[in-house]
């Protein structure tokens, strides 16, 4: 099997507008994850959303008056060049774990994006350490797990490499 990093294959997907399907996709489960987390955050807060796709999550913390700005963080370039027309918020491309904010968020979202690392517990360190505010909360979703026995083809199936290192 050949395998690519996953940003250029997602970089495909946003030119080809697939990633309007999932975010479509991830909304249910974005909108459980946010209604759990944004309460327990205090207001007013500053968010990043880390592998942010096309910065639709961010686009919708920054409707809410508590949201004081939202960053998006992702490492495929269509993506981000997307989220910059789709919004005047503000989106960094960025390689991950290989980047870090000048200042830390009081929130942290991310959606299905840590189980395309090398590394993903070390990542959730590096964002625990140094992307928090002391008192900041964050929440994560992820598919690609040992028990979602439908999820253990999607490498294949995506063709593109979990292990960005490769
Ligand atoms: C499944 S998509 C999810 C996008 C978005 N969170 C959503 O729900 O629509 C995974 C995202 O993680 C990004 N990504 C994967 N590996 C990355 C890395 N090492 N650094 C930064 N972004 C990465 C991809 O470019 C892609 O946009």
């Amino acid at each position: 099997m050949s395998t690519r990093p996953a940003t250029e294959l997602f970089s495909e997907w946003a030119t080809k507008n697939k990633d309007e399907g999932m975010e479509r996709g991830h909304a249910a489960s974005v909108k459980a994850m946010l209604d759990l987390a944004l309460p327990r955050v205090s207001t007013p807060y500053s968010a990043v959303d880390v592998g942010c796709g096309n910065g639709w999550v961010c686009r919708a913390l920054e409707s809410g008056d508590a949201c004081l700005r939202a960053v998006g963080v992702d490492g495929s370039k269509a993506m981000i060049e997307k989220a910059k027309t789709l919004g005047d918020g503000e989106f960094h491309l960025a390689l991950l774990p290989d980047w870090k904010p000048t200042t830390p968020f009081d929130f942290l979202h991310s959606m299905e994006f840590l189980y395309y690392l090398h590394d993903p517990a070390a990542m959730l360190k590096i964002l625990h350490d140094e992307w928090l505010n002391e008192a900041g909360v964050m929440v994560a979703g992820v598919d690609h797990y040992l028990e979602n026995e439908d999820s253990h083809g999607w490498p294949e199936a995506l063709t593109c490499a979990h292990d960005n290192a490769e």
